[in-house]
């Protein structure tokens, strides 16, 4: 038929002939990716789930309608696979700790359809190229050099220690929980931004901006893989500044690291006795507080807080990275340029490799291991 007759038809066979035809085309080019991301693509020699190689729409599936975190996922196939898995047609996710700074210790941009969903690239967080992220944390710097940070010591000691005494007076007990978050979005707005979220103010730390924060997190899937959703959403004013990315970025997981280190701390008899007996000595007198320098001189505390830090480094996310196009060596494997590697924390720190006993909460190891792992 010339192309001419093709306007004489009827509109409604018109468009039934045009959407008939687009989606012949989607599915032949759709059919055409698969095979090529399954059998010809650089990254085909590395394991994986076969519809994972084959289409992004396999972690969508899993993440969005299955409910799975991609950590939970990258767990069990790296258990079946080894330790680099290809989790998309251009990802791979690497396992061991010895992998880990092949990845991070290089400036390499961050994955820009991962970072998106924190809010698009405006902020340290969430920017993508790594000259643009260094120019923002030099200006950072500041507000997180440890005077900024002693300069809020009373936001402790007085605001949230405060509360709890109440709380103990009164007979009730605390949300820890909330109590540790509220500690966390002060400390960020106190320190960041000179001003307090008046968080400590509502009865049982049920601070409303906590429990919107809340409500926006089940959000983030959506957001993930429903990119024209996102961009819509986020073209809202100020929910890209800088502000609310740091607020987010270290309210949850201030709050969450703090939450289950107490959690490790109080279900242990041994390491509570001895964590107490520790501050008593370096704190014989009540009404005199140490500051927070002293503090940070007792190596069992320390050892403490690293070892939550370990168990509970909160963020499970992918942390995602591009290698850049002369390609890259990771585990002893030829990277392709282009390909996104990812690895998140969780995996070095619960490495049996790196960490006896890897799942157990244990501070002493910080003590023992003392001089042989860096910073320890
Ligand atoms: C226990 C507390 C915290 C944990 C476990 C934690 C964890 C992390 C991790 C794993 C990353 C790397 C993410 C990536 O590579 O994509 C990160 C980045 C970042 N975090 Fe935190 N964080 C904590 C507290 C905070 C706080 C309190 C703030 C500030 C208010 C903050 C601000 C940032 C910023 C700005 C980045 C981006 C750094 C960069 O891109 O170079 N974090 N955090």
């Amino acid at each position: 038929m010339a192309i001419q007759h093709l306007f004489e038809l009827p509109f409604p066979v018109f468009m039934l002939g045009f959407v008939g035809l687009s989606c012949a085309i989607y599915i032949v080019r759709f059919i055409s990716d698969v095979i090529v991301n399954i059998f010809f693509s650089p990254l085909s020699e590395f394991p994986g789930p076969k519809l994972a190689a084959a289409t992004t729409w396999w972690s969508a599936y899993q993440q969005a309608i299955r409910g799975r975190s991609m950590h939970h996922i990258c767990m069990s196939l790296h258990e079946k696979y080894g330790d680099i898995v290809r989790i998309g047609p251009s990802r791979l996710h690497f396992n061991h700790p010895s992998m880990y700074d092949e990845i991070y210790r290089r400036r390499w941009d961050k994955d820009p359809f991962m970072y998106a969903l924190l809010g698009g690239d405006g902020a340290t967080v969430t920017f993508v190229k790594y000259e643009d992220n260094k120019r923002r944390k030099d200006i950072l710097h500041t507000f997180f050099a440890k005077s900024s940070v002693y300069n809020v010591q009373w936001l402790i000691q007085e605001n949230f220690c405060g509360h709890l005494g109440k709380h103990n007076e009164r007979g009730v007990s605390s949300d820890m929980t909330l109590g540790f978050r509220c500690l966390g979005l002060e400390t960020i707005t106190a320190t960041c931004f000179g001003k307090s979220a008046s968080c400590f103010e509502y009865e049982g730390f049920a601070s409303p901006i906590l429990q919107a924060m809340e409500s926006i997190v089940a959000w983030f899937m959506v957001f993930k893989h429903f990119g024209l959703f996102r961009r819509v959403i986020l073209s809202i004013p100020d929910l890209l500044e800088e502000a609310v990315a740091l607020v987010i970025a270290g309210t949850d997981t201030t709050g969450s690291t703090l939450t289950i280190g107490t959690y490790q701390v109080l279900r242990k008899p041994e390491i509570y006795k001895k964590l107490k007996a520790k501050l008593l000595e370096a704190w014989p007198n009540l009404e005199q507080r140490p500051n927070a320098g002293d503090l940070e001189k007792l190596p069992y505390l320390t050892a403490v807080i690293k070892e939550a830090l370990r168990m509970a480094p909160t963020t499970t996310s992918e942390n995602s990275r591009v290698v850049p196009a002369q390609g890259a060596t990771i585990g002893g494997k030829h990277i392709p340029g282009g390909t996104i590697v990812s690895m998140g924390v969780l995996f070095p720190m619960q490495h049996e490799d790196a960490f006896t006993d890897a799942r157990v909460y244990n501070p002493d190891r910080w003590l023992i291991f003392r001089g042989v792992f860096p910073g320890a």
